[in-house]
């Protein structure tokens, strides 16, 4: 179904490190898979819009090109840029970061300045490309500067900003060298959206501490709704909107592909192929240390070590897509779980029936969906995670009303999915208790929960966020030029 665009009369401008295409066998582009992309190209089409972003190839001086009606405008990055924006300010000083410095950033001058250099390329594409009052969605923290770079270049712009990942608190955030710098360039926006309200309250009080608001000695700023922003008034005289939007998932394409017999059968097939254990435990997630694929697994040996699980009885499948395969602290993580994967399957695996099946891989939408189906408790265990949509797909796919979702309380997932096995990763016990939990679950309590968490997940899908999040963008009037383009 294409929604009609949100803003008909004015048209919508979105850039993103990646552009939503890949480069198919034949050269071709096709659209990236992924809700976001699947809720926004609908929108640019309708609106005569653009999308501004890498191709994800490394010197690649790709021409604009036009997919489906939707004009898209590459941005070139060097191979030392890939390094230093990239792998190294973006993935190895921001990203720890921002997600509870769970591993150690690195603060390189070099990798500022390589930042600053690309953002300031995004943003004079963005200034080329918009036509007049244009709307302009700029997303993640890749883009942080790229707000007030490009207020500086088309005043008459309305420009918002969605963080993806979580927003830290002072006593990490301050850590940064150039923290002051982030702000300013994310107070350009009209409109700054996190994932949670937490999110949104630690940038509030950050740029307070920083003297960037118009009253730094205001009390403490409080965003007390999801979908309800706060207005926040700059020292240089502006207003600028915050708010928490939680990002959803295309709820009906994963409905739709858990009813579709291949994807059912592929499901039985991969149950059988374990040999129809009573237990399927799953994990899915990009090979990313703050996803606590190591703490689950730990929990999981500890359960096989003591007796508890059977591994007779009871197998896990974890898959794990390879991400930042260059950065340090993703070569580090690969290697623990390799080695746990090694370790339980050495002491628990029988000749031919591997108690931990682990696939370090991409896999179709599909075999996505059947594996959803396939376990019977999905375990999502991030360390720190802005929001985790794979722990909203298995809910989408599960119209069975059956599984057990255990959750990590440090998800954004977690405000919205209050009925799953909420668990805190960082205690070992509880984890164990939390498997167990799952595991011995009864059929009435399973399915009450489950169908608590479905209709957490039907009231709200990526389509309704992005209309909410440029619904409340675009009720406000650009505010240096003083023209009305709504
Ligand atoms: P993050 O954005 O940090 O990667 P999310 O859970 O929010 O974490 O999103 C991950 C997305 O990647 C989901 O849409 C999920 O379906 C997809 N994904 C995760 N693992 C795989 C895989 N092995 N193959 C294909 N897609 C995957
Ligand atoms: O969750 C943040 C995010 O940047 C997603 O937008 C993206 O899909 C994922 O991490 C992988 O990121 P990368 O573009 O570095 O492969």
């Amino acid at each position: 179904m294409t929604p009609a665009p949100v803003t008909p009369q004015r048209p919508l401008v979105v850039a993103a490190n990646r552009l939503p295409v890949m480069r198919a066998a034949d050269d071709s582009w096709t659209p990236s898979p992924g809700g976001l992309v699947r809720a926004l190209l609908p929108m640019l089409r309708g609106a005569g819009g653009a999308w501004v972003g890498w191709t994800g190839v490394v010197d690649d001086d790709a021409a604009p090109f036009t997919l489906d009606g939707v004009e898209l405008h590459p941005i070139s990055l060097s191979p030392s840029e890939y390094d230093d924006y990239y792998e190294g300010f973006s993935n190895d000083s921001l990203w720890p970061l921002y997600h509870d410095a769970v591993r150690e950033s690195s603060f390189k001058t070099q990798q500022w300045d390589a930042y600053v250099a690309v953002n300031e390329r995004f943003a004079a594409s963005l200034a080329e490309v918009a036509p007049p009052g244009a709307v302009i969605w700029v997303h993640d923290y890749q883009l942080q500067l790229v707000p007030q770079m490009v207020r500086e270049l088309r005043p008459d712009a309305t420009i918002g900003f969605f963080l993806h990942i979580p927003f830290p608190p002072w006593e990490l955030f301050a850590r940064l060298p150039w923290r002051s710098e982030i702000i300013e360039g994310l107070l350009g926006a009209d409109l700054v959206g996190f994932q949670r309200l937490m999110g949104a309250e630690n940038f509030a009080l950050i740029a307070q501490r920083l003297g960037l608001l118009a009253d730094p000695t205001a009390g403490e700023i409080t965003v007390a709704e999801p979908n309800q922003p706060t207005v926040l008034a700059t020292a240089t005289g502006r207003h600028v909107k915050i708010g928490a939007y939680p990002i959803s998932i295309d709820v009906e394409e994963f409905s739709e592909l858990a009813a579709e017999r291949n994807v059912r059968r592929a499901s039985a097939t991969v149950r059988s192929g374990l040999g129809n254990p009573e237990v399927v435990l799953l994990g899915v997630d990009r090979l990313d240390y703050t996803k606590g694929i190591g703490a689950r697994m730990r929990a999981f040996l500890s359960l096989l070590d003591d007796g508890t699980l059977d591994a007779e009885r009871c197998v896990m499948i974890q898959v794990a897509t390879p991400t930042r395969e260059a950065v340090e602290h993703y070569q580090d993580e690969r290697h623990e779980i390799e080695r746990l994967v090694g370790e339980i399957n050495g002491l628990h695996a029988r000749i031919g029936q591997p108690v931990l099946h682990y696939l370090y891989r991409s896999l179709s939408l599909e075999d996505l969906v059947a594996l959803y189906l396939a376990g019977d408790v999905m375990l999502v265990t991030p360390l720190r995670d802005g929001m985790n949509l794979v722990a909203k797909e298995f809910v989408a796919s599960r119209r069975d009303v059956n599984g057990v979702l255990v959750l990590s309380e440090f998800a954004g997932a977690a405000d919205q999915l209050t009925d799953a096995v909420l668990v805190n990763p960082h205690d070992d016990d509880a984890m164990r208790a939390a498997i167990v939990h799952a595991i011995e679950m009864n059929h009435t309590e399973r399915t009450r929960r489950m169908a608590a968490l479905r209709d957490a997940v039907a009231r709200s899908d990526v389509r309704s966020w992005a209309e909410r999040f440029l619904e409340d963008l675009t009720g406000i009037a650009p505010q240096q030029s003083g023209r009305d383009v709504s």
